[in-house]
């Protein structure tokens, strides 16, 4: 363990300064009927969390009106293990933490995971904006700079090839690809309610796509400033739900740093998929 760039490293992880107490993360007792959602940062994860709590919570809108972060257990900052012992089920968590943080029984059949995934272009640039509105640690480079160290694995909690690796190869994972929520959510709704043993009936979903919009989350911003610890990471302009969007890496990509990100999903990234990179 040591500090890198102002960056925590552990095991060759670059880590934010604020997660912290592993230990915690890695064991405690898993249920039968856990659920995890994990991700990449800035890969929809939050997006993601709000349809999973409703779809497990028998779409109580109201309900999920009040501060996520407290429902959905964050494995990150290090959760004391009597909270986690102690919450009701079925427990969500969330964690962009690699696998190799996570209790070993994530690795068994019974425990559903969930794994977001977008487009690593326009994921690079919400990292990005998010980066420079970090109050430690501030990303002061430019977009080339941060391009560069997402190919040496080295942006937080990469590399991003073993990241997607990990978790996409586990049994009983369900795959959430940020651009066919945009393009085709109805379809993709339905299956995560599949997934998550719920039949959805075409209204209900219909209610998901609504509840959960850009606009309609973006509303809800203040929700997500409001935590306290939201303080002493960002700084007060940070814009948590910015574009929403396929295709803004057209706007901070050049051809050749386009091409280093091509090559990374082709050479490094041993999970195959054809990333939507227009809208
Ligand atoms: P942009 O910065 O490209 O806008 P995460 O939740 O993993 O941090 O991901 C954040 C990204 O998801 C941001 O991308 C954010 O705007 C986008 N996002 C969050 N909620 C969304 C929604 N309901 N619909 C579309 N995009 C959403």
């Amino acid at each position: 363990e040591g500090t890198k760039n102002g960056m925590k490293v552990r095991d060759g992880i670059f880590l934010p300064n604020g997660v912290r107490n592993l230990s915690y993360s890695k064991c405690f007792k898993l249920r039968d009927d856990d659920i995890f959602v994990s991700s990449f940062p800035k890969s929809g994860t939050t997006w993601t969390n709000e349809l999973v709590w409703l779809i497990t919570h028998n779409l109580d809108y109201e309900g999920s009106q009040n501060n996520l972060e407290k429902k959905i257990i964050w494995l990150d900052p290090g959760i004391p293990t009597n909270v986690i012992d102690d919450a009701d089920s079925p427990r969500l968590f969330k964690n962009h933490l690699p696998l190799q943080f996570l209790p070993d029984d994530i690795r068994t059949e019974k425990i559903k995971k969930i794994y977001v995934l977008r487009n690593p272009k326009d994921m690079l640039v919400s990292t990005f904006h998010f980066y420079r509105k970090l109050v430690k640690d501030e990303f002061i480079g430019e977009f080339k700079d941060l391009v560069n160290l997402f190919e040496e694995g080295k942006t937080w909690y990469g590399p991003w090839w073993s990241h997607v690796d990990s978790f996409v190869e586990l049994p009983n994972t369900f795959i959430i690809v940020y651009e066919d929520l945009i393009k085709k959510p109805f379809e993709t709704i339905k299956c995560l309610g599949e997934f998550l043993g719920k039949k959805l009936s075409d209204s209900q979903v219909q209610f998901l796509i609504e509840c959960t919009s850009f606009k309609k989350m973006k509303e809800g911003e203040s929700k997500f400033k409001s935590d306290a610890k939201h303080s002493n990471f960002f700084k007060s302009d940070l814009v948590f739900f910015r574009k929403g969007e396929i295709g803004d890496w057209k706007n901070y990509f050049d051809e050749e740093n386009s091409r280093k990100v091509d090559a990374v999903v082709e050479k490094k990234l041993k999970f195959k998929i054809n990333f939507i990179y227009e809208n």
